[in-house]
């Protein structure tokens, strides 16, 4: 059984079709990456996965249950997690307050889920009262999955985790990428770093002018010269 099934989603902003009728599977403990050009839709099928937008057509099922046109806070309360491309953070917040703010829907003690973060994300617990604003980008993209990750979700979006990182900074967050899915988490990327992303998925897709072109594992993807040429930059 898949975790999450999106079948045929239509969706876009207003008038503008963006998505023509998407499908996606993400099985339980995989990581999936989405790969493809700018303005391919990729955002948008993450916004309308998490409900930020609603689709005109098609549906989404997370664990068996139709979470098509629901808003995002019913969402999340379900075990969805979305860390979106910009404005990830609050920047005048501290870490420690990002990290409360991620929980806000739950009630009661959040040590242990503080606890369990600050045991993937070690740089964080000697950050505490740092107003995130005035961390670098490597670090609020720490904040940012931490964040998510208080609500011990089953599925986490991350929407370009690596972008406009140095490539250190960017190598450490796709390693925490995977000691995150190695905690049992299953994870769906967007990547500009395309080949980095794939290395450590299990399966990958490319979705190009608001349709999935093509699917197969991580390694056939990188394998795929045509993908190579047209997608992760030639060699
Ligand atoms: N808020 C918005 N309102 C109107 N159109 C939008 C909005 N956000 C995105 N679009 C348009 O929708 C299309 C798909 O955008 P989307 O952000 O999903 O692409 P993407 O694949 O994530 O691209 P990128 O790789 O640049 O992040 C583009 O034509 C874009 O201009
Ligand atoms: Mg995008």
């Amino acid at each position: 059984m898949s975790l999450l099934t999106v079948d045929q989603i239509v969706s876009g902003y207003g008038d503008m079709e963006v998505l023509h009728g998407v499908d996606l599977r993400v099985d339980p403990g995989e990581i999936l990456t989405i790969i493809g050009p700018n303005g391919a839709g990729k955002s948008t099928l993450m916004k309308t996965i998490f409900g930020i937008l609603t689709p005109t057509a098609g549906a989404i099922a997370f664990q068996d249950q139709d979470i098509t046109g629901l808003s995002p806070d019913r969402v999340v309360r379900l075990g969805l997690a979305y860390v979106p491309q910009v404005e990830n953070v609050f920047p005048s917040m501290t870490v420690r307050e990002n990290l409360e703010m991620g929980a806000f829907v739950l009630r009661g003690d959040l040590r242990e889920r503080i606890s369990r973060v600050t045991e993937l994300f070690p740089v964080l617990s000697k950050r505490w009262k740092t107003h995130v604003g005035n961390m670098s980008g490597g670090e609020r993209q720490m904040v940012a999955m931490g964040r998510a990750l208080m609500l011990d979700p089953q599925l986490l979006m991350l929407d370009e985790p690596s972008a406009a990182l140095a490539p250190n900074l960017a190598a450490t967050v796709f390693e925490r990428i995977e000691a995150i899915n190695e905690s049992g988490l299953s994870i769906l990327i967007v990547e500009q770093n395309a080949k980095d992303s794939l290395r450590l998925s299990d399966r990958g897709c490319v979705l190009a002018a608001g349709l999935k072109c093509f699917e197969d594992t991580g390694p056939n993807i990188l394998a795929n010269e045509d993908i190579g040429r047209l997608y992760l930059g030639g060699e």
